[in-house]
């Protein structure tokens, strides 16, 4: 049959293979098409065979699933992992899901919960490859997934995001995180996230990350010299999530040495080596968030259903017009849409005389459980609407492309963006 989704098991335990390929064989969507014993065996036969779904194991003696599925995302990127343990713990998740694993499943677990886990990961990752195959040519968003080691010395600077909110605490730290790893792991962007909340950064909590002298403060004696800023790349950190990190000066005095132009030669230098730089920024809107905003090919400014942050909206679009900027360039995020507070969207459009360009649903469960876990939830609930919301906005500013000279008039993109929304 063409569309059975081929299955390679793997696990130490005879028993549980013969197992599992007996729960798998009732199925006729699906076909197991081999089974090994190791780690080392999983990445010989998954080489052979090309299997769309590989069931792993977590715990074998010689490789552990987790150091195989890192080898698998790297040797063999079409085979889906689904991890298996017996250990339902945070840290057992976290590093599978950091190792590239699809989807955990804790045993003992139903026919039923392993059949629509297979199922679920082989259709998400048709419709990866499907993204990739489509996205248009042109500001680094080629058709291939780039790599670590890509040099885009020459080519076009990539494109800079920046998340902003004229209010704190409306979950701009929670999109950048997610949205730099959607557009790293499934559009293929090779993408830098830049913590420029410079002086209560968050980026490094929600991605686990505690490293010592690796922060923009380190970076600081050549942003503020005249010259290249050539060692950038050292402190910048390359996160198993698939996305690299430059974060936030570790303690909260160094933010007020960051000058603006010093925050404009460290993003051009990122937009120098990557497809996309994402800059959480802070709320307030002083002289440096200004630097990066002005710089950015997209600002997206997030609300909630809160009557203060709908005021401070208000009175940021008004800035953002004297300012000059495009009305493309300001996208209108509206995060937690779902929450019920008594405040409409349709009223929050009426207020602020435009309408809203994007919404993330609320859902405390997915993006409470990944902060506490340090696991972004796009990787550990890929499934999650909030997941989706964050993937279709990351697919709509991967694939504007910037404003160039000769364009429609600033009036007429106006209108285009009143009306051609969601
Ligand atoms: N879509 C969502 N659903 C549920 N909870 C959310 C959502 N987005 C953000 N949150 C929660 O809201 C809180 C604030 O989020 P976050 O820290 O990302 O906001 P922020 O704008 O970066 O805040 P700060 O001003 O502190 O930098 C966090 O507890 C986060 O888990
Ligand atoms: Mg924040």
């Amino acid at each position: 049959m063409a569309d059975q989704i081929r299955v390679l098991i793997v696990d130490d335990i005879p028993e549980t293979r013969d197992h599992l390929a007996k729960l798998l064989g009732f199925e006729t969507d699906i076909e197991v098409v081999g089974a090994a014993a190791s780690g080392r065996e999983a990445i010989e036969l998954a080489a052979k065979l090309t299997p769309d779904v590989v069931l792993m194991d977590i715990n074998m003696p010689d490789m552990d699933g987790i150091s195989a599925t890192e080898r698998l995302s790297a040797e063999v990127p079409t085979a889906a992992v689904v991890m298996m343990s017996v250990q339902g713990e945070a840290d057992y998740l976290r590093r599978s899901m950091l190792a590239g694993a699809r989807e955990f499943l804790v045993k003992p677990f139903s026919s039923d919960e392993l059949t629509s886990s297979i199922r679920q990961v082989y259709t998400r990752e048709r419709e990866k490859q499907s993204r990739i195959a489509v996205q248009p040519s042109g500001n680094g968003t080629g058709a291939t997934p780039r790599r670590e080691d890509d040099d885009r010395e020459g080519g076009e600077p990539g494109r800079v995001v920046a998340v902003f909110g004229p209010k704190g605490g409306v979950g701009r730290t929670t999109l950048a995180v997610n949205l730099a790893v959607a557009a790293a792991t499934e559009l293929g962007q090779r993408t830098c996230l830049v913590d420029a909340s410079f002086q209560f950064g968050d980026v490094g909590v929600l991605l686990n990350l505690n490293p010592k002298n690796k922060s923009i403060a380190d970076l600081l004696p050549e942003l503020e010299g005249g010259g290249e800023v050539e060692s950038i790349d050292t402190f910048v950190i390359s996160h198993s999530a698939g996305i690299r990190v430059l974060l936030a000066p570790p303690s909260p005095e160094m933010a007020e040495l960051i000058t603006p132009a010093s925050a404009k030669r460290m993003i051009e230098a990122l937009r120098m080596t990557h497809d996309l730089v994402v800059v959480d920024c802070m709320s307030s809107f002083n002289d440096t968030t200004l630097a990066i905003l002005d710089l950015a090919d997209t600002v997206l400014t997030m609300l909630s259903l809160e009557i203060t942050s709908i005021k401070n909206i208000r009175l940021f679009l008004e800035v953002a017009d004297q300012l000059g900027y495009d009305a493309d360039k300001v996208r209108l995020v509206l995060n937690r849409a779902d929450s019920s507070l008594g405040i409409r969207v349709a009223d929050v459009e009426h207020s602020i005389g435009r309408r809203v360009d994007h919404t993330i649903v609320s859902d405390g469960r997915s993006v409470v459980y990944a902060l506490n876990r340090g696991v972004p939830f796009f990787l550990s609930n890929r499934e999650a609407q909030v997941s989706q919301d964050v993937l279709r906005l990351a697919s709509a500013v991967v694939g504007t492309k910037p404003a160039v000279a000769g364009e429609p008039s600033r009036k007429a993109a106006q209108k285009k963006s009143l009306f051609a929304w969601r």
